[in-house]
């Protein structure tokens, strides 16, 4: 069941605003995310610096790239190609705005995308980069199938995602996220480990941060 009239990630609805705001202000934001998922803004930060590693001619997939929280990992001058995909424009527009204002715009490239059905080629990116995704897509599996398709083998995936094995403190918010349409099914730390062993990812790692897991892995 789906409450009508909130609207899902398409129709950028006002929680699209706040959850952006909330990723983009390390103190307000970071306070936010204690109090409400008892997670480190920051740890997701640190994740981001993975992008920051690549050498020159690299590409990085970034979906769902939203207001482009993961492009404070790209350098300016890194030379590489940033892809960045997400279903819905609104996000993608914000993404271009924060490219300009990093000066990274040069390396960004903005794609309306389903991760369920992305429109690349097999074995393309060096790194595939998935933040605060997984719990937002309808079959999470299936986005997994999907990013490490189009990783080449060597190529790090790496990301995080509420997960439903976090306890029932956060089960409210699970709901209600599903009930407004902006939230899916979710899955498990122990599902996205295996999703990703499934897919010939070597030796995935989770760890967790309040209602958060941060995965991590490279393909065979
Ligand atoms: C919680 S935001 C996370 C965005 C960003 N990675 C971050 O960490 O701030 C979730 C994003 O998933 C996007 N999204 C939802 N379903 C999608 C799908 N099927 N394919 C691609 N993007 C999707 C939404 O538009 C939204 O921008």
């Amino acid at each position: 069941m789906r409450v009508p009239g909130l609207g899902g990630w398409s129709d950028d609805p006002l929680w699209a605003t706040v959850y952006d705001w909330s990723v983009e202000h390390p103190r307000a934001g970071g306070l936010l995310w204690r109090f409400g998922i008892q997670s480190e803004l920051r740890r997701l930060y640190a994740a981001t610096d993975e992008i920051g590693r690549l050498p020159a001619g690299a590409r990085v997939l970034d979906v769902p790239c939203g207001g482009g929280v993961a492009l404070r990992g790209l350098r300016p001058g890194q030379d590489v190609e940033y892809v960045a995909a997400d279903i819905a424009r609104t996000m993608l527009d914000r993404t271009t705005a924060a490219a300009r204002e990093r000066g990274v715009a040069d390396q960004v490239v903005p794609r309306v995308a389903d991760v369920e059905q992305l429109p690349f080629e097999d074995d393309t990116f060096d790194l595939v980069v998935s933040f605060t995704g997984l719990h937002c897509f309808p079959d999470p599996a299936r986005a997994v199938v999907e990013m490490t398709r189009v990783l080449r083998p060597g190529g790090v995936i790496t990301g995080s995602a509420i997960l439903n094995d976090s306890g029932l403190r956060h089960e409210p918010m699970r709901r209600g996220g599903r009930l407004a349409g902006l939230l899916g099914p979710g899955c498990t730390g122990p599902e996205v480990v295996h999703w990703l062993q499934a897919r010939g990812v070597l030796a995935p790692t989770l760890e967790r941060s309040g209602a958060m897991g941060y995965f991590r892995g490279v393909k065979s």
